[in-house]
């Protein structure tokens, strides 16, 4: 058999849900070794068990992404269960309910959504960038979001700012660890039906008016965004590095769209 990411150890952030969960079990499935971190260590569990029937091969590591132990922890555990670290996937983010516009976020929840979603790809780099050198270079995907690229009525400002802060990022470190053949991409996904977005769109009249937006005239899946991911994991995507990964049914194209 020969997978896309055959050969290559993965770790992969949030892997207990959505957007993590479909990569995990698409890198598997395509040769990857896979760490599943994700701060709910059942639910990580879960993902390997799915891995695990399908014939692939994966640990589960609880991780706090915005804790320095935890996230250096769960890079050596790719190094002592697997040998190596080629991919490292930070996707793991949250959006808060009570995030909302600049009067009404409290600092607490902004600062609690920059430590995961902002300094959890900082700590994901920091820890993992030395084991990428180590295996002679990799691939990083950040999560990112189109709303670091667009502003949107439905406030949620926290959010925003540290998706913005995840795009910054990306470009510096893939300007600064080109030479040593580590690639870093941001990877930035439209609206998704995964429980993070159905939970904050709580009612219908909420999702109606982010329908409104999207020209392909639906939410987007895991399972699309896991597919865009394998190609920014695997060699395939060799001369790819800083980029702005869009992958949003068509949103940010968008002056208006069709009824
Ligand atoms: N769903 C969307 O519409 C959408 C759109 C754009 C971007 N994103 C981004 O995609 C990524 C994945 O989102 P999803 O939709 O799959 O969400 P999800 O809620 O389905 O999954 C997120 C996973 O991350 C885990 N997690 C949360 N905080 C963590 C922490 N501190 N440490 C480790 N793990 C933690 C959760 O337990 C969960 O398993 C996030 O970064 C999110 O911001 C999502």
């Amino acid at each position: 058999m020969s997978g896309r990411l055959e050969g290559k150890v993965a770790l992969i952030t949030g892997a207990g849900s959505g957007i993590g969960r479909r990569s995990a079990e698409l890198f598997a499935a395509e040769g990857a070794a896979v760490v599943a971190v994700d701060i709910n260590e059942t639910a990580a569990l879960e993902t390997v068990e799915l891995i695990g029937l399908a014939g692939g091969v994966a640990v589960a590591q609880r991780a706090d992404v915005a804790d320095p132990d935890d996230t250096k922890n769960m890079v050596a555990r790719a190094e002592s269960e697997f040998g190596k670290l080629d991919v490292l996937f930070n996707n793991a983010g949250i959006m808060d309910s009570s995030d909302g516009d600049a009067i009404s976020t409290s600092p607490e929840t902004w600062d609690r959504t920059m430590d995961v979603n902002a300094k959890g790809v900082f700590l994901g780099c920091k820890y993992g960038i030395p084991a990428l050198r180590r295996a002679g270079g990799g691939s990083i995907i950040n999560t990112a979001s189109f709303v670091a690229l667009m502003g949107a009525a439905t406030a949620q400002i926290a959010y925003t700012a540290s998706k913005g802060a995840v795009l910054a990022l990306t470009r510096e470190l893939a300007v600064v660890h080109a030479r040593e053949n580590i690639r870093v991409n941001a990877l930035c996904p439209g609206p998704l039906r995964t429980e993070l977005l159905m939970k904050f769109l709580d009612t219908e009249e909420k999702r109606r008016r982010r329908l409104v937006h999207i020209p392909v005239g639906r939410f987007g899946e895991a399972e699309e965004m896991a597919k865009a991911a394998l190609f920014l994991a695997s060699d395939e995507s060799s001369y790819v590095t800083g980029t702005e990964f869009v992958v949003d049914g068509g949103i940010t194209a968008a002056y208006v769209t069709p009824e």
